[in-house]
């Protein structure tokens, strides 16, 4: 019987718990996306709450792509040294820290980036900004811009990295025929729109050698003309052949948010708990590699029914731990299992970000 109480391993990273905290932009680096003693703070805040492993929020790796205001950048080594202060607070507060890496593309806010790029040609229907396509060209450059911004997550002392694979960024974009209308090798059947994802796989795993490796995926996009669960069963039988460390399941993106939401809202029934559950038992039950499900978990029992149903090992959340940051030591200490999250989303404070929480 799994409890979520059980210390694991991956690799040499050892997890003192199954409670993975999500990856959550928070707005707290300087605007060119330096470490700030206030990120440090709110790292540090949800390290002590008792969280086994922190993912921060998306972090930049090309300085003309930006999908939100104040997030964390790594982009060149200049980052190197504020990283190196943050994972170290965290390491000394008893969790593990990932950094979470990714290129935005279409979906980010109008007037950050300086360069917007796409699979295709496209206009995104949320955000309405125009995606150039990439050439052959970039998309070998943008692939060694991940492996070099996956290195400097280790010289960081990063305990992992995280591709940012899912909810409608460019790595979920070429898998998603909505927004990937190619005709060469990266477009048409799911081996050539996953061909991105898997070459920027194989260069960071060349530059980074044995360091754990997570992903971020959708189980599928819930939108007409997005990557089915068939597609994705596919993409993550692969990554798990190729060695992935950890497949973490979401699911959803921006354009798919009125029919099913990437951060779905009333959560107010056990029912509507775990909102990605039966796709990733399905893909748990042809992959080995660990697997942890993000979405909707607000009760402990209903935690742990899912870690005990099938393949699933670990469990993400992403605003039970904004509300409460020490909702882990809480629940081993008190009677009340249940988070006091009521999925809102008032987490999202008025300039986007999270500040209301410091
Ligand atoms: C304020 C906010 C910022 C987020 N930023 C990110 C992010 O940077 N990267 C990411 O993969 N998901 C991000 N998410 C999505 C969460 O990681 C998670 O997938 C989603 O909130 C559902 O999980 P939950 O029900 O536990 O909140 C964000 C969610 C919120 C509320």
């Amino acid at each position: 019987m799994k409890t979520i109480f059980d210390k694991t391993k991956i690799k040499k990273m050892e997890f003192k718990n199954r409670i993975i905290r999500s990856a959550i932009w928070e707005g707290f680096s300087d605007e060119k996306g330096y470490v700030t003693e206030n990120l440090i703070e709110f790292y540090k805040k949800l390290a002590v709450g008792g969280v086994g492993t922190i993912i921060t929020g998306f972090t930049s790796i090309v300085d003309y792509d930006r999908p939100a205001h104040n997030m964390i950048s790594a982009y060149d080594d200049s980052f190197i040294p504020g990283l190196q202060k943050l994972t170290k607070t965290v390491h000394e507060n008893g969790a593990n820290i990932v950094l979470q890496i990714v290129v935005g593309g279409s979906q980010g806010s109008p007037g950050i980036s300086k360069k917007i790029v796409g699979p295709s040609v496209h206009i995104n229907p949320v955000t309405k900004l125009e995606a150039q396509e990439l050439s052959k060209e970039d998309i070998k450059k943008l692939v060694e811009k991940f492996a070099e911004a996956a290195q400097r997550a280790k010289e960081a002392n990063f305990d992992a990295v995280q591709l940012h694979g899912a909810h409608g960024y460019l790595i979920s974009q070429f898998i998603n025929p909505f927004f990937n209308k190619r005709e060469d090798e990266y477009g048409g059947s799911i081996e050539n729109r996953s061909r991105f994802l898997f070459e920027v796989y194989a260069e960071v795993r060349k530059k980074v050698g044995d360091f754990p490796i997570f992903i971020k995926v959708n189980c599928e996009d819930f939108m007409d003309g997005g990557a089915t669960t068939d597609d994705m069963m596919w993409v993550c039988k692969k990554l798990s052949e190729e060695g992935i460390d950890l497949i973490e399941v979401s699911g959803g993106n921006a354009t798919s948010r009125k029919y099913e939401g990437v951060i779905r809202t009333r959560i107010d029934g056990p029912e509507k708990e775990a909102y990605f559950k039966e796709f990733a038992l399905k893909i748990s039950d042809i992959i080995s590699t660990p697997i942890s499900l993000i979405g909707g978990h607000r009760t402990l029992e209903n935690i742990e029914e899912v870690l005990n149903k099938g393949n699933i090992e670990y469990i993400s959340m992403a605003r039970p731990l904004l509300r409460e940051p020490d909702l882990i030591e809480k629940w081993k200490l008190e009677s009340d299992k249940t988070s006091k999250c009521i999925s809102c989303n008032k987490c999202f404070g008025p300039k986007g970000s999270i500040c209301i929480f410091l």
